[in-house]
């Protein structure tokens, strides 16, 4: 038993996707959220920066006294995998989870949709050939997303979500994939709309979620599971009302009064 809270951290909203799938495993589990809302988008940064981004926020949130944490960022994951790896505080990152997950599809061809920066790091393509090297691999950059996703707009019904949607992902109904991994964990936010635009021809893996999967195994194999839950707390360097509004909407629960504001790191 270990009632020290578990860490999770993205540039914003995305890993907001895996608290709620987390809590759903685990919702004894207290956790400390950090959104990095000041410095977001990350996927369009250099590698470089997002390096020294996955130091400074492994360091903030283990400064919180957690037992371990997920880094829920598919661009932290993809090029600094390494950086994660050092950390003296257990962290799972999504990208490996996620393949794991999308591997295990029978599926022949399979994509993968991430930040630009993401798709550049070729993290993806590699992992996914190093477990199944016969699958064909479609990996599309949706830049618009998180941009559109941060300001609210992640309804399934809302237009300019549904033509973002349709402007990136043309060339994976051409390819014929079956299953798609959504390795920005922003795009779990969208994930209806995009059942929706394959009119439930493909099936979506999400990084977020196969993450958190990978964290409750962790606790329960290791005796470090909690006995709390209702403690969560949540970091912001933006707006904390917007993180209020926004994660409240996400989250299906009240959020305000447990939101603080962390000035952003100096790059
Ligand atoms: N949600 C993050 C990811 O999974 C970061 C997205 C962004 O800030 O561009 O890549």
């Amino acid at each position: 038993m270990d009632n020290r809270p578990v860490g999770i951290f993205d540039s914003g909203l995305g890993g907001l996707t895996a608290v709620r799938e987390f809590k759903k495993l685990l919702p004894n589990e207290n956790i400390i959220y950090f959104g990095d809302t000041g410095r977001m988008p990350y996927g369009v940064r250099p590698a470089e920066e997002i390096r020294i981004i996955a130091g400074q926020n492994l360091a903030y949130v283990a400064s919180r006294g957690v037992k371990a944490m997920i880094a829920a960022c598919g661009t932290i994951s993809s090029t600094a995998d390494d950086i994660l790896q050092q950390s003296e505080t257990p962290v799972c990152g999504v990208l490996k989870p996620g393949v794991k997950e999308l591997c295990a599809s029978a599926s022949p061809v399979v994509g993968v949709i991430a930040t630009a920066t993401s798709i550049q790091s070729g993290a993806y393509e590699r992992e996914i050939a190093s477990i199944s090297p016969e699958k064909t691999v479609v990996a599309i950059s949706c830049p618009k997303f998180v941009p559109l996703i941060e300001s609210g707009h992640y309804d399934k019904n809302d237009e300019k979500v549904r033509e973002a949607i349709a402007e990136y992902l043309v060339p994976m109904k051409g390819a014929g994939v079956g299953t798609l991994l959504l390795g920005c964990t922003h795009y779990g936010l969208i994930g209806e709309a995009i059942e929706d635009y394959f009119g439930g021809r493909v099936t979506l893996v999400g990084a977020a979620e196969a993450a958190a999967d990978e964290m409750r195994d962790y606790l329960c194999a290791n005796g470090l599971t909690g006995s709390g839950g209702s403690e969560d707390r949540f970091c912001t360097s933006g707006s904390v009302e917007e993180f209020e509004r926004l994660g409240r909407l996400f989250l299906g629960r009240d959020i305000t009064g447990s939101v603080e504001y962390v000035p952003p790191f100096p790059i």
